[in-house]
C-alpha cells in the first residue's frame, strides 16, 4: 500500500522503516526544518513531501504528530478526499507528559475525526518508539498490544494488518469510541516507561480464550 506520514519524528519513522521492509510505499512529512525532512526520510529510504502531497499519495495516512501540533497537521493537509483511512497515532499528551489534554467523554481520536471530516479515522497507537526503532518488536515474549479503534470495519481490517506489520499485536477493538478508554492505557504504559522506571520496552497484551480471537 502507499502509506503518507504525517510527522517524521520518532513514531514517524519508526513505523517507516516497518511498512518500507514490508514492502509498503511510504512518503514521510511535516517537519519545521525541510532540509532535515529530506535528510531523514533519504536515511529511510522512502519519499519525502509537505503534508498535503503525503496525504494525496497514501491510502493510509498515518498522523505522528505530537498533540499540539495535531491540528496545524491537518490544517496543513487540507481536503485529500476519496474517504482515505487516518491512522490517529497520537497521544493526547500534556507537553510535560503528566497526563492527557482531553479523555473519557471525548478522545483524541475521536477529536481528530472532527479535524478530517475526510476522513475514516482508525485510532491505533503504536509500541513505543524506541521498540520501534530496536532490533527486535517481541517484548517479553510477545508482540505490544495495539487496541485498534474506529467506525469503519473495512478501515479496521486495513490498519490491523499494518500493525502487524510494524511488529504489534491488534485487537480490532470497535467503534472509534472506545479509543476514551484505549487511550488511558496508552497514557498508563507512558507513566510507567517514562515516569516510574519501567522503560519503554513494555508493552500490553490482551489474554482472551482461543475462542474469541479474530473478534
Ligand atoms: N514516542 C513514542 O514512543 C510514542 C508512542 C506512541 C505514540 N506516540 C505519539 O505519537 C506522536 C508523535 O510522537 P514522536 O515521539 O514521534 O514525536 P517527535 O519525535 O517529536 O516527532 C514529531 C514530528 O512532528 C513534527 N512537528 C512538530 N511540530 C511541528 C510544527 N509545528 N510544524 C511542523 N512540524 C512539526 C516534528 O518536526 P521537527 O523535526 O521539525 O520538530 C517531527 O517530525 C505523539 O502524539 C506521541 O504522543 C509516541
Amino acid at each position: 500500500m502507499n502509506i503518507g506520514i504525517i510527522g517524521a519524528g520518532n513514531v514517524g519513522t519508526g513505523i517507516a522503516k516497518h511498512l518500507k521492509a514490508r514492502d509498503h510505499q511510504v512518503m514521510l512529512s511535516f517537519s519545521k526544518d525541510a532540509n532535515k525532512l529530506k535528510a531523514t526520510s533519504d536515511s529511510f529510504g522512502v519519499r519525502s513531501g509537505s503534508p498535503a502531497e503525503a496525504a494525496a499519495f497514501g491510502d493510509v495516512v498515518a498522523l505522528t504528530t505530537p498533540w499540539n501540533a495535531t491540528a496545524e497537521a491537518l490544517r496543513q493537509v487540507g481536503k485529500p478526499g476519496q474517504n482515505k483511512i487516518l491512522w490517529d497515532c497520537t497521544n493526547a499528551l500534556k507537553p510535560d507528559m503528566s497526563g492527557l489534554q482531553l479523555g473519557t467523554t471525548t478522545s483524541g481520536g475521536e477529536e481528530v475525526a472532527k479535524l478530517a471530516p475526510w476522513a475514516r479515522v482508525v485510532k491505533a497507537i503504536p509500541p513505543f518508539a524506541e521498540v520501534l526503532h530496536s532490533s527486535s518488536t517481541v517484548v517479553g515474549g510477545s508482540h505490544p498490544g495495539v487496541f485498534v479503534c474506529g467506525d469503519d470495519p473495512e478501515a479496521r481490517a486495513v490498519i490491523c494488518r499494518l500493525v502487524r506489520d510494524i511488529g504489534g499485536e491488534p485487537v480490532n477493538a470497535g467503534p472509534l469510541q472506545l479509543a476514551r478508554y484505549a487511550e488511558p492505557a496508552a497514557m498508563l504504559l507512558v507513566q510507567l516507561a517514562y515516569m516510574q522506571g519501567f522503560g519503554a520496552r513494555i508493552g500490553l497484551t490482551l489474554s482472551r480464550d482461543a475462542a474469541a480471537e479474530g473478534v
